[in-house]
């Protein structure tokens, strides 16, 4: 069967970036810097990004374009022993699984996004409460939309699906965001918001988890772990340079994060100068659910007819953020299902998808047990975990020779790189040690 790939470099950054970029990013990130102090909680994500997101994204990037195919697939190639084979499977297995589950909330999320973008229209000429007020049937109806929406993209494959769509919603993305922010700055109250995301007080860097904190949402930003960046790398181009490419990845992902901060928190300060209530009892900044779905309405709200079309812009690029990581979501467990089990693509995004959006609907229907704690054990569980053991199978279980064999296909001086001088010894000792502290210190905080 014939395999799919990317047509062009630019196509995959803006596939793989898209993956990255999604509800983490612009919804995630702001919540974390406003609970983590600031700053101080930006400058640690940053370097962490870097020097520890980086390097695991690479392995799975690497391993995937090397296998040419799927975690379940591509992990056991990695040895000749029958032990490590089988662990290998599990792993991927395991990874499937994960992201299926994963899947299965963030539409619930991004079905909520789509009926916040379609609020501000849908009041122009009918009461549009039904949109944004917390209701069971209006979960039921755009988890199903945001789900089908996601399924027909995957069902047309790697180039006319995630690339096209993928490099339409990127920049579109960057654009409305980048004019929400000179349109925000402008308003009473954004300095300060702005001096508060920007100047750190480093005493707050030490403190209550933050770095186990910013490294979690960095794994959970960059989709790794559960074996997506790995696939994605399975349809790169062998042409590409590949320690490049993943640095744009990682950079777009992360400067998107930036961005979305230097919008959010801001918005916070500028409702605060509104009159909304920005501070818990503890005088914290407030996160979570309200941030997004409370203050920012609260906002848009004041600002008149205007800002009813910044709530539908604002909301649609989210919509649009979650959709792109979605689709990558998605693609996790159909490309196994269309490589490992000769199902046909179409066949395959169907039937998975409609198999997670059952489990969606679970999760609505038993929402106030259901939803925290599938969130809770992908991501503070599952994630690391998966992490770990995708930097230990390329660090130790694969050999050397044989990754830098496949990073000088696109890169022939490889090898005397500072990136092969560092790399391997991050993903044999860095990453593992520093994700084992991460699971620690979530089994200890739950
Ligand atoms: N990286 C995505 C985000 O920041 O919203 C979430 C995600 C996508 C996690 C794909 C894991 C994954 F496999």
């Amino acid at each position: 069967m014939e395999r799919g790939q990317f047509s062009s470099k630019i196509g995959f950054i803006m596939a793989a970036a898209g993956a990255a970029v999604g509800l983490g990013n612009i919804w995630g990130f702001p919540t974390q810097v406003a609970s983590n102090g600031g700053a101080a909680f930006v400058l640690v994500y940053l370097i962490l990004a870097f020097c520890l997101a980086y390097p695991a994204l690479m392995a799975e990037m690497i391993v995937g374009r090397s296998a040419r195919a799927n975690a379940v697939k591509a992990l056991p190639e990695l040895t000749d022993k029958p032990i490590l084979k089988q662990f290998g499977r599990l792993v991927g297995l395991t990874g499937l699984l994960t992201v299926a589950v994963i899947l299965s909330f963030y539409a619930i999320i991004a079905g909520w996004l789509f009926s916040f973008s379609l609020a501000p229209i849908a009041s122009l000429v009918v009461d549009s409460h039904w949109l944004t007020d917390f209701s069971l049937e209006r979960n039921i109806i755009f988890t199903l939309l945001f789900m089908v929406a996601t399924i027909l993209i995957i069902a047309q494959g790697v180039s006319s699906g995630i690339e096209r769509w993928s490099k339409r919603m990127m920049p579109a993305l960057i654009a409305i965001l980048l004019l929400l922010i000179a349109y925000m700055l402008t308003l009473p109250g954004a300095m300060k918001g702005l001096t508060h995301y920007l100047v750190p007080d480093f005493s707050l860097v030490f403190k209550g988890g933050l770095i186990i904190s910013a490294l979690g949402q960095a794994f959970f930003s960059l989709s790794l772990g559960v074996g997506c960046m790995l696939i994605y790398g399975s349809y790169l181009s062998s042409k590409e340079n590949i320690v490049k490419v993943g640095a744009w990845v990682t950079l777009i992902d992360v400067g998107l994060a930036f961005i979305a901060g230097l919008l959010i928190i801001p918005v916070m300060y500028i409702a605060a100068h509104h009159g909304v209530e920005i501070f818990d009892k503890q005088g914290a900044l407030i996160n979570g659910d309200t941030l997004i779905f409370n203050v920012l309405p609260a906002l848009f709200e004041q600002m008149g007819d205007i800002g009813q079309f910044v709530a539908f812009l604002f909301f649609l690029l989210m919509s649009l953020a979650g959709l792109t990581s979605s689709i990558s979501l998605l693609e996790v467990p159909v490309a196994y299902v269309v490589e490992s089990h000769g199902v046909a693509r179409k066949k395959a995004s169907w039937v998975i998808g409609g198999l997670i959006t059952l489990l969606s609907l679970t999760i609505v229907f038993n929402f106030d047990w259901l939803f925290g704690l599938v969130i809770m054990v992908t991501t503070q569980y599952s994630q690391p975990v998966l992490g770990l053991f995708f930097c230990l199978f390329a660090g130790w279980v694969w050999h050397r020779d044989h990754a830098l064999a496949e990073i000088k296909k696109g890169y022939p001086e490889a090898e005397q790189s500072l990136f092969w001088k560092i790399w391997p010894w991050y993903v044999r000792f860095v990453c593992p040690v520093f994700i084992i502290v991460m699971f620690i210190n979530a089994l200890i905080g739950s």
